[in-house]
């Protein structure tokens, strides 16, 4: 078995967390090893306060080639059921951890981008892709279904059109194509990527953080709900962030409105 203890790393840069997958040589797989490990660094990096914005990226020509075929697959099968759960808990116990993060989170799609990578994909706020990265809903072309909540994604993110020739095709799209097709944010060149990830990092680090967690929760719900449920939820929504910072948007509009040191439509409040 490889080694098993660097199969994600880190560093900590002027408050980004550069996440990476680190199977370069099997195109940052995930394997239940890499699973285990990836919820031990969102634990590790949650509640740090040297991290404002985690960014998760790959190694290597790939950002994930989605599941391990063999060692999620295969290796756990011959556990039966029982292995297939643990594996499948594993896996989609830290994307949804990862959907939950106390702070804001992007994925940095460097290269090959296959199924059950969307997990991950979705689980990031924000996408940014190198114009020349690949995605594709491959499931279909080893004889599965797109699972782990890969069809979600897909009719979560793409027009229903896109959705369904994505999933039953079997081709890829190009990082360029996934941003029109609204999978990331936004693709840029290759060289440029990393340096546009930080300029958007570099925003969010500005801003009240307890009001960024608030707003990503609440995007992701809403979606769900009546406008009569949204609106109200909202309410409660920012009357809970308030428990947490009741300081922060009197500050905000203190600095507007009486001491005009900046303008929010032009940028944030100095915290
Ligand atoms: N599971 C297990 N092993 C993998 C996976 C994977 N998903 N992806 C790559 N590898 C392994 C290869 O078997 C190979 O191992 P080896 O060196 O021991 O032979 C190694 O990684 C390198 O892979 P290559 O295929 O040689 O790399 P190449 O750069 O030529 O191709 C590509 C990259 C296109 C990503 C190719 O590896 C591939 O098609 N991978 C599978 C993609 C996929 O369909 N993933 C599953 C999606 S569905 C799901 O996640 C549920």
């Amino acid at each position: 078995m490889a080694n098993e203890t660097n199969v994600v790393e880190y560093t900590i840069e002027n408050k980004i967390a550069w996440v990476k997958f680190n199977r370069p040589e099997k195109r940052n797989c995930m394997s239940p090893t890499l699973n285990r490990r990836m919820m031990e660094i969102l634990d590790e990096l949650e509640y740090n306060d040297e991290v404002g914005v985690f960014v998760l990226t790959g190694e290597g020509t790939a950002f994930s080639a989605g599941m391990d075929l063999k060692e999620y697959f295969v290796e756990t099968e011959k556990d039966g059921l029982a292995g297939t759960r643990k594996a499948q808990r594993e896996s989609y116990g830290w994307w949804k951890r990862l959907r939950d993060f106390n702070k804001p989170t992007i994925a940095m799609v460097n290269g090959w981008c296959f199924g059950g990578a969307y997990g991950p994909l979705f689980a990031c706020d924000l996408a940014f892709a190198s114009d020349d990265a690949q995605f594709g809903l491959s499931e279909i072309n080893w004889g599965i279904l797109p699972g782990g909540g890969a069809t979600k994604i897909a009719v979560e993110l793409l027009s229903f059109r896109n959705a369904m020739y994505h999933a039953m095709m079997g081709e890829n799209v190009s990082g360029k194509k996934a941003a029109e097709w609204g999978l990331v944010n936004e693709s840029v060149e290759a060289s440029k990527l990393k340096e546009r990830v930080t300029e958007v990092c570099n925003v969010l680090i500005q801003k009240n953080p307890v009001a960024l967690k608030a707003t990503k929760d609440a995007v992701r719900k809403v979606s769900e709900m009546t406008y009569a449920n949204a609106e109200e939820y909202l309410v409660k929504a920012q009357e809970a962030a308030n428990f947490f910072d009741n300081t922060g948007r009197k500050e905000g509009i203190k600095q507007f409105i009486f001491e005009k040191t900046y303008k929010p439509g032009l940028g944030a409040y100095n915290k």
